[in-house]
This record gives structure tokens, C-alpha cells and sequence, in this order.
């Protein structure tokens, strides 16, 4: 406050009040002032000689002196000029508390002769107080439920000041309330905390206001229910997964608080037997995992159907449905299955004939359950799709028993899942025989040399032909071919052992008589029909010394030969030679 303003104020204060006294020394008037509290140190509240009419330059030596009925001393006089003036700020609340009136009781001494002066200060108030409330913040719990227009009191502001400088209004953020008034229906879960300011304003001037927050603690009533994140849940899961696998973790969230935001899951009955009982449902978490194992094979989609439940007083529920979709792995094993296999099969069966049906399959889907079948390369055999998953194993080049008699044909079929799964099976074609090999002989031309004068029955040779073809397409007959030469049957001279073709001489050989002999000898087999081939044997008949040397005389012709004896000795030196000479003559 201004000292120009102050100057005022004590001009409009001041009043003065005679009150005659019928004793002498003790005046029995009472001298009135009012002042405003909080004066500055040194403000003159009054002149107290020129008030009671005393002369100035007494009163030092009458000792004037101030006698305060109160704890401090807040006034004094000054003994010069009279004046009475502040020597301690006055606080009219420390003085007199919420009195609304408030007086400082003085006596003013005189000595000679002793006067005693009775004086009233009033202390008047000022707005130097702001309201103040006991406690900074104001805390409220509120149910949600609570109906608009309910009131609720708040703790009051204090003000020491007095009058009109004391609590006068009570504003909230703004508006005016001193109680607060719900004018509008709570939701915790919009807001759950309310922060307000009230505000109480004094009516001084100028006014002076002070604050309390008030906390506003919604409380819940469960008017929420559970809610999904989504209404249908698409999971999938992979066939075979462990028992316990996690499938889906659902979240219910309920909006509420404590347990009327505590939510139990709980399958609806709309869920079928079967699927409750191959997935778990944590009926607290939520968690949904694998109870039973899966099989693509035999079930494919769950559908069910989740509640969820809080357990406030009057408990809500939500619910979803989950569509679990079962995913193919490749478990099953592709399979083969022959149809028919034709074994034995001839030799000479024809190229493209079917030999086999195979059909191959295999349970997983995708390409978990795309085969292919394969058999070994290097086989004069070939697949051929007949129909789906229909294959014909099929003749690819002419077959030869002789040189492969039977096969061993391993079909593998493979899917293409990953890893491949393959399954195999073996089959063991056997070639029947067919007589397409002619006997055949080491050699084409058999000579063999036969000395004079054996016995009959010696055996000359053996000529065994040889046949590749298998039993009687094998079997071979041997003989000697007829009608060489004529008028000559051989087989008077010579025999063969029609099985294993040894060839016998029947007779004694002269040399002198005959020298060789050229015939063919056949071997045949018993397939029908049967194939042989034929050798010539050329036998040669080997001179012995087995006659006497005869004179003859050189002039006598003998059938037109005519040795002579030197180039005879010569001759005979090599029989060989001789004989085949005379022969050639
Ligand atoms: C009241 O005032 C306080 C402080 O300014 C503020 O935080 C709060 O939001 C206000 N409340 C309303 C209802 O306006
Ligand atoms: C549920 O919450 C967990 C943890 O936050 C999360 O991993 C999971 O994906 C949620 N489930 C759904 C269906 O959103
Ligand atoms: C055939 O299957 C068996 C097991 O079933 C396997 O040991 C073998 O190696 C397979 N053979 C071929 C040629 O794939
Ligand atoms: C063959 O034999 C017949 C009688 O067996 C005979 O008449 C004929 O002369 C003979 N021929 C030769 C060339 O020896
Ligand atoms: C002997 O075999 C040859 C072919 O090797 C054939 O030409 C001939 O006719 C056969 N001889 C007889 C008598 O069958």
C-alpha cells in the first residue's frame, strides 16, 4: 500500500471521541481511533495532545507515558509532539483471531498531577488474508453409477480476515459452485481422473483468492463388456504339431476395472465335443493349444466359438469364433500299388507291350501329395501315364533272353513335400525261352585223320555244337547227313551219338582200299520248329607200313601207273605226301 493511500485511509479512520470523566486523575472518557491493520513502523495514528488538549511542551516532564494491554508494544507516544505512532506492524487476525471486532486498549499516564487517559485503538481490517484451504488437494471418489444433480461437499476455504474480506465465493475452473454438483454422468473409462481447481475468492478489494485441486477418482461399475480384438480369428496349424503347441492367445479386454475387468474364457456350446477335446482353453489366459494330435488326414478346419466373461457383480460377456485350418506336412509315406505283372513274358515280346500296371497315391495334399514314380535307367523298359496316378510299365526295346534271362524292376515313387517322403517296391520279370539260336559248332570244317586198321567202334572225335536257347530249344540231335556220295552210305561206315555227338568209325580202313571220306554231319535242336546247322568232316585214312615191298617190272603197266624204284625211295620218305599224290593221280 501506497503511503499516499495510507495518508488517506488514517484521515478516514481517525474519529475522535471526548468522553468526560467526573474524577480528576482517571479520565473517564475514552479516547476512540480506528486504523487499519498492517500500518508501516513510524505512521502517526493521532496527535494525542492536540486530541485531549494537553500542552506540548509538558508532557516530557509530566512523563507522559503509553500503557498497552497486550502482548507486543504496538504503539508509542511521542513525548515532543504528542503524536501516537506505530512502532510494530499490527496484524489483526494475530491480535484478535476471527473477533470481527478488534480493539487495542491504551492508558496514557500524566504525572503531575497524574492524569490517567483511557484509549481505544480499533484495529480495522484489511484484505490482507487470502482464503486458504486446510489441505492443497481435495480427493473424491465418484462411482460411474452415480446420477446426475448429486451434490458433494468440499472441504471450505479459511480466511482469517473478517467481513466481507473473508471467503465469499467459490468458483470451480470457472464456473460457480460451492459444492460440486454432477451434472453429467461419469465414465471411468473415458476419463478416469478428474482435475479441478476450486478456487475461493474473498470479497475484499481488491479480492484475494486460494486454490485447492480436487481429484475426481471415477470409480467403476462394470458396464463394460469383454471385447475381441476381431469377431473371427483364421489360425493355422501345421498337422502333427506337438500336444501343447500354442495356437492362438486371445485377449478379451474389458474396459471395466479390477474384477469386473477380470475375464474367464470359456467355450460356447455352439463349440463341438470334438474340438474341445483336441484344443485347451486356458480358461483364465486364454491361451488355446494343442491337446490332441493332428491329422490333415482326418480333420481339416475347427470352428469354435470363445466367451469371454468378467466377474464383476453383474458379470458381461464378448465372444469371437476361431476357424483353425489343419496344414498339410508331408506324413504320409507315397504308396505303390501293382495292379498287375505279367511274368514270365517271352523273349520275343514286342516293343510297347504292357508288362505291368502300377498306380501310385499318396494322402498328403499339395505337394506333399504329388508323386512320381521312376524306375531304374538302363532297362529296356518305360513308364507310361496311363491315368492319374495310373502308369504302365511298357516294353522300350526287343528283349534277348539269352544275354538278360530275367530282370529285377525296382518302382520308386517320390512326392515332392520337403523333405521327400519315397516308397519302393521290387519285382523280378522272368524271359521265357524262345528257340531263336541255331546249334552251333566251334569250328565249320572238322578234319580228322584216321590210321589204317583200327578197330571198328573207335572213337574218332566229338562234335558237340552248342546251343544258347534253354531246354528243348537246347536239346540238340546229332547226325550224319545222306547222299553225299554216291552209292556210299556213311552211316555204314561211320556212327554219331545222336546226344552228345561223339563220331565212331564202324569199320576197319584200309588205306590200300580207301584214302578219305567228306561228309556233313547236322546238329538240331527239339524247338519246334527246330533249328540246326551242319559241319563238314573230312576223315583221312593214314597209311601204315602194313604191305611187303613187291618187285614189279617196270615195263609191265598197272593201271597206268609206273613207279620207278629210285623216285619211290625217294618218296617214302614222306608218306604223307605219297598218299596224297597217288590220290590226286
Ligand atoms: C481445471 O483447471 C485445471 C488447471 O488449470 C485443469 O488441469 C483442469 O483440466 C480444469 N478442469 C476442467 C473441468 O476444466
Ligand atoms: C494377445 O496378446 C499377446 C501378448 O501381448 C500377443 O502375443 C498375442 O498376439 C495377442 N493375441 C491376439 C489374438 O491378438
Ligand atoms: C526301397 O525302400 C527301402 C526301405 O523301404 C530302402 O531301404 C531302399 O533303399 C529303397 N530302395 C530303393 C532302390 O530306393
Ligand atoms: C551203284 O550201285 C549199283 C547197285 O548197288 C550199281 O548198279 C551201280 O553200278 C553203282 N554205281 C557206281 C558208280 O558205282
Ligand atoms: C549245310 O549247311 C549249309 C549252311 O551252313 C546249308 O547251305 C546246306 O544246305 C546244309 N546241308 C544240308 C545237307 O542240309
Amino acid at each position: 500500500m501506497g503511503s499516499v493511500l495510507m495518508v488517506r485511509s488514517h484521515k478516514r479512520y481517525v474519529t475522535l471521541v471526548f468522553l468526560f470523566s467526573l474524577f480528576l486523575c482517571v479520565s473517564a472518557s475514552v479516547s476512540h481511533y480506528s486504523i487499519p491493520e498492517e500500518m508501516k513502523e513510524g505512521s502517526v495514528v493521532a496527535n494525542l495532545a492536540t486530541d485531549l488538549s494537553l500542552d506540548v511542551k509538558t508532557l516530557n516532564k509530566r512523563r507522559m507515558r503509553l500503557d498497552i494491554i497486550a502482548s507486543k508494544k504496538y504503539l508509542d507516544v511521542n513525548k515532543e509532539t504528542g503524536e501516537l505512532y506505530v512502532v510494530e506492524k499490527i496484524d489483526r487476525e494475530y491480535l484478535c483471531n476471527t473477533k470481527l471486532s478488534c480493539y487495542l486498549k491504551l492508558e496514557m499516564i500524566l504525572e503531575n498531577p497524574l492524569r490517567i487517559f483511557n484509549i481505544e485503538v480499533e484495529i480495522l481490517d484489511i484484505n490482507d488474508n487470502a482464503p486458504q484451504f486446510r489441505r492443497d488437494a481435495i480427493h473424491l471418489d465418484i462411482s460411474e453409477a452415480t446420477p446426475k444433480g448429486e451434490r458433494f461437499s468440499l472441504s471450505n476455504a479459511v480466511d482469517p480476515d473478517v467481513g466481507s474480506n473473508s471467503v465469499n465465493t467459490y468458483h470451480l475452473n470457472g464456473s460457480k459452485f460451492a459444492e460440486l454438483i454432477l451434472i453429467k454422468t461419469l465414465d471411468r473409462e473415458q476419463q478416469a481422473v478428474h482435475n479441478l481447481i476450486l478456487t475461493a475468492v474473498d470479497g475484499g478489494t481488491p479480492a484475494r483468492s486460494g486454490t485447492a485441486s480436487v481429484i475426481v477418482h471415477v470409480l467403476d461399475t462394470n458396464d463394460n463388456a469383454p471385447t475381441f480384438g476381431k469377431s473371427v480369428y483364421n489360425v493355422q496349424v501345421l498337422e502333427n504339431s506337438p500336444i501343447g503347441s500354442l495356437v492362438i492367445d486371445l485377449n478379451a479386454t474389458d474396459l471395466d476395472e479390477g474384477s469386473n475387468s477380470d475375464v474367464t474364457y470359456s467355450y460356447s456350446l455352439y463349440t463341438s465335443e470334438k474340438t474341445q477335446e483336441t484344443f485347451n482353453l486356458n480358461p483364465s489366459t486364454g491361451e488355446i493349444t494343442i491337446k490332441d494330435m493332428l491329422n490333415y488326414e482326418d480333420f481339416r478346419i475347427y470352428d469354435m466359438e470363445v466367451i469371454a466373461t468378467d466377474k464383476g457383480a453383474n458379470s458381461l460377456s464378448g465372444q469371437c469364433t476361431i476357424k483353425i485350418i489343419v496344414e498339410d506336412m508331408n506324413d504320409n509315406h507315397p504308396e505303390i500299388s501293382i495292379k498287375s505283372f505279367q511274368t514270365p513274358v517271352s523273349e520275343s515280346i514286342e516293343v510297347d507291350t504292357v508288362i505291368s500296371v502300377v498306380s501310385v497315391s499318396d494322402k498328403d495334399s499339395g505337394d506333399n501329395g504329388v508323386v512320381d514314380l521312376r524306375i531304374p535307367d538302363n532297362m529296356p523298359f518305360k513308364l507310361r501315364e496311363s491315368s492319374d496316378n495310373y502308369y504302365e510299365l511298357v516294353v522300350s526295346e526287343p528283349l534277348d533272353r539269352e544275354k538278360v534271362p530275367e530282370y529285377v524292376i525296382t518302382f520308386t515313387v517320390t512326392d515332392r513335400g520337403s523333405p521327400p517322403l519315397s516308397d519302393n517296391e521290387t519285382m523280378t520279370l522272368e524271359l521265357l525261352d524262345v528257340n531263336d539260336n541255331v546249334p552251333q559248332f566251334p569250328q565249320s570244317f572238322y578234319t580228322i585223320r584216321v590210321m589204317e586198321n583200327n578197330a571198328p567202334g573207335d572213337l574218332l572225335s566229338s562234335l558237340t555244337a552248342f546251343d544258347p536257347d534253354l531246354h528243348e530249344n537246347q536239346y540238340l540231335v546229332y547226325f550224319i547227313l545222306e547222299k553225299e556220295i554216291a552209292n556210299t552210305s556213311m552211316s555204314m561206315l561211320f556212327s554219331i551219338n545222336p546226344e552228345n555227338g561223339n563220331l565212331y568209325a564202324l569199320k576197319t580202313f584200309d588205306y590200300e582200299i580207301e584214302k578219305e571220306f567228306l561228309f556233313h554231319i547236322e546238329a538240331r535242336d527239339s524247338g519246334s520248329p527246330p533249328l540246326s546247322s551242319n559241319v563238314t568232316v573230312h576223315i583221312i585214312i593214314v597209311d601204315q607200313n602194313d604191305n611187303a615191298p613187291v618187285i614189279v617190272s617196270p615195263w609191265r603197266a598197272h593201271d597206268g601207273f609206273v613207279p620207278k624204284p629210285f623216285w619211290l625211295c625217294k618218296c617214302v620218305r614222306n608218306w604223307d605226301d605219297y598218299m596224297f599224290a597217288a590220290m590226286v593221280s
